[in-house]
C-alpha cells in the first residue's frame, strides 16, 4: 500500500495517512496564533526527543502528561488530519510539523508564534531513515543504506530534499520567534539546550525540575513509555514494534557508510551548504 510516496508540489509524502488537499489546507488555511509553539525537523532529526523535552518543560518534569497521553496528540502534525482537527483546539497549543518552509501555514509568517527547528547530521539522519522507513508500513522502503543515501541526494526521501529543507528553514534564524537547534547540542549538553529553550520560550524551571525533565526525556525512559515510543500506533502501520527509539547516539553513520560513501556524501555536503556559516553545524 506504501510502494509510492504521494507527490504534492514537487515533494514526496508518505501515501499513507497524508492527503493532497490537507497538505493544501495546512499551508491557506491553518490559523498560527502568536502564543503558539511549533516544533519543525526534516524525519529523523530527533522530533519526538523534543516533543518530549518540550512537554515536560511545559509540565515542569511532571510526568502526568507524558505517561497518559500519545506524542501525537500532545503536539499534533499540522499536515495530518488527525492533527489539523486537534490543532483546532482553544488555548496555547504545541505544534509539531515536518513541512519544508514553502508549505508552512502562510500564517505564521506574519505572528509571533515561535518556532524551534531541531537540525541533525545528515549522515546520521540517512541511517536512522533507512531503519524508521523499514520499520513503517507508510511510505517506499528504501533497501539498503547505499538506496537510502541515494534517494536523500535526490530528494527522493519523504519531504524531500533535506539541503533545501535547511536552506528554507535556517533563512529565519535572525528572527526573535526562531530558535535553531541541532540533535548534537542536545545529546552533548542536554541541561544547555533545555535551558536554552527555556530561556527562548520564556518559561523558568527550578533546578529539581530540570532534572525531572533531563530524566524523563532520556533515551532509556522514552523507550519504555507506550505514549512515547510507537507503541500506540495501530499495528497495522508497523512492522517492527518499536521502530522510533532505536539506537539514540551520534556519529552512528559510521557504522553503515563506506569511506568513499562519507566522502563524496562530504564533498556535496560542502557545495550545496557553502553560502551557510559552518558553525550552523556542529557535526562538522
Ligand atoms: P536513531 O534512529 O539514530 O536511533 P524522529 O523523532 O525525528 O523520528 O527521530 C528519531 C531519532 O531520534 C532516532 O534516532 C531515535 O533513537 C532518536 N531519539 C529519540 N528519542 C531520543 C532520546 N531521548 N535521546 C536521544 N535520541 C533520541
Amino acid at each position: 500500500m506504501a510502494d509510492e510516496n504521494l507527490c504534492y508540489e514537487g515533494i514526496p509524502f508518505p501515501r499513507v495517512t497524508f492527503k493532497p488537499e490537507i497538505l493544501r489546507k495546512a499551508r491557506e488555511e491553518f490559523v498560527m496564533k502568536d502564543e503558539d509553539v511549533v516544533l519543525v525537523t526534516f524525519p529523523k532529526s530527533g522530533t519526538h526527543w523534543l516533543i518530549e523535552i518540550l512537554c515536560l518543560i511545559q509540565s515542569k518534569g511532571d510526568t502526568k502528561w507524558v505517561q497518559s497521553v500519545p506524542t501525537w496528540e500532545r503536539s499534533p502534525w499540522i499536515e495530518l488530519e488527525s492533527g489539523f482537527a486537534l490543532a483546532n483546539k482553544e488555548g496555547p497549543r504545541l505544534l509539531t510539523s515536518h513541512l519544508p518552509i514553502q508549505l508552512f501555514p502562510k500564517s505564521f509568517f506574519s505572528s509571533k508564534a515561535k518556532v524551534i527547528y531541531l537540525i541533525r547530521n545528515p549522515k546520521d539522519i540517512i541511517v536512522s531513515s533507512y531503519f524508521f522507513w523499514n520499520s513503517v508500513n507508510l511510505a517506499k522502503k528504501p533497501k539498503s543504506v547505499e538506496q537510502c543515501l541515494e534517494w536523500f541526494l535526490e530528494g527522493k526521501m519523504p519531504y524531500g530534499s533535506w539541503f533545501d529543507h535547511v536552506h528554507g528553514w535556517v533563512s529565519m534564524r535572525e528572527r526573535e520567534n526562531f530558535l535553531l537547534l541541532s540533535y548534537e547540542e542536545l545529546k552533548w549538553d542536554t541541561e544547555r539546550s533545555v535551558e536554552k529553550i527555556c530561556q527562548f520560550l520564556g518559561k523558568k524551571v527550578e533546578p529539581e525540575e530540570l532534572s525531572l525533565i533531563l530524566k524523563n526525556s532520556s533515551f532509556q525512559v522514552m523507550k519504555e513509555n507506550k505514549m512515547s515510543n510507537f507503541s500506540m500506533v495501530d499495528d497495522a502501520y508497523l512492522v517492527h514494534k518499536n521502530p522510533l527509539m532505536r539506537k539514540g547516539v551520534t556519529g552512528d553513520w559510521k557504522n553503515y557508510f563506506t569511506v568513499a560513501q562519507a566522502e563524496a556524501f562530504d564533498k556535496l555536503f560542502q557545495e550545496k551548504m557553502a553560502d551557510l556559516p559552518r558553525e550552523l553545524f556542529p557535526w562538522e
